[in-house]
């Protein structure tokens, strides 16, 4: 009896465990979509080990990625078991526009830089947009708004010394957009740089909503953007 009883009691315990693992590892478990864009300058700026191949990066705003995403869980899902990044998928046409709107701004190689942002994040939401819709979502996204312009109409432009509040920085592309991004920064030793505008969408990618500011560009020292 005592010996059925544990044997049960093991069961039950391997079968939970179990189900933990399962559900660890599921796929398609997000929340809502990431929409990243980064300034090229600052990735290359704090880029000391290996400088990036365009000694004059791009002064408007490129996609770093599309990013399925757990409230919860910041750094999940990722790496996910979907099927892996097909270069045929992506149309000559459709690889034209990417060439110009998500370029790899550190080493040049944008096929690579499709790769690996498919093989860690997209995958994870293959359910919702498969492989050809990522590109063309992503495309459609960064099309949608031009961070670049917001800001630049805000008088908010590339500068050595001038610095700006988070809400400063805000406040133009929550007006443009109606919802709030989440803004992210490099620190480049005392001085804190704009690196990435983010933008929150729907677990569909459809519709644009509310970023929360859970992390991100601290208060002080106030943001740079070079
Ligand atoms: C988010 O992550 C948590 C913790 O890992 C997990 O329990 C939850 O199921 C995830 N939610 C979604 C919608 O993926
Ligand atoms: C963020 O916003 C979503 C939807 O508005 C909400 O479900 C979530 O709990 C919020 N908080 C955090 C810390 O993510
Ligand atoms: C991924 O899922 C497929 C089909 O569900 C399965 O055949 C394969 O073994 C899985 N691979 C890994 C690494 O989990
Ligand atoms: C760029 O990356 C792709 C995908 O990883 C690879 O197949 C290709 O050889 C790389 N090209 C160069 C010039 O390194
Ligand atoms: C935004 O404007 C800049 C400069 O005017 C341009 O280089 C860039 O391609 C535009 N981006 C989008 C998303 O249209
Ligand atoms: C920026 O201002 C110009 C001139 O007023 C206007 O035509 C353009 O639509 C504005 N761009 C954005 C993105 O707000």
């Amino acid at each position: 009896m005592g010996m059925l009883k544990s044997s049960l009691a093991f069961l039950v315990l391997a079968l939970a465990f179990f189900l933990c693992f399962i559900m660890s590892t599921g796929d398609g478990s997000y929340d809502y979509f990431q929409f990243v864009q980064q300034w090229p300058p600052t990735n290359c700026r704090v880029r000391i080990k290996r400088p990036c191949s365009n000694p004059r990066p791009l002064q408007y705003f490129t996609i770093h990625g599309l990013w399925p995403s757990n409230y919860s869980n910041p750094t999940k899902p990722s790496n996910c078991n979907g099927s892996q990044f097909d270069g045929r998928k992506v149309s000559p046409q459709l690889r034209a526009k990417l060439k110009r709107s998500w370029p790899d701004v550190e080493s040049g190689n944008d096929t690579r830089f499709w790769e690996g942002e498919w093989n860690k994040h997209g995958r994870c939401s293959e359910q919702t947009l498969n492989q050809m819709q990522y590109f063309e979502r992503s495309q459609n996204m960064w099309r949608s708004y031009n961070i670049t312009e917001i800001l630049r109409n805000a008088s908010i432009v590339p500068h050595p010394t001038q610095t700006w509040t988070y809400s400063d920085i805000v406040s133009p592309i929550k007006k443009a957009t109606k919802r709030t991004p989440l803004l992210r920064c490099k620190q480049d030793k005392k001085t804190q740089l704009l690196h990435e505008v983010v933008f929150c969408y729907e677990y569909n990618a459809l519709k644009q909503i509310d970023c929360n500011r859970t992390a991100g560009c601290q208060n002080q020292p106030a943001i740079s953007f070079q």
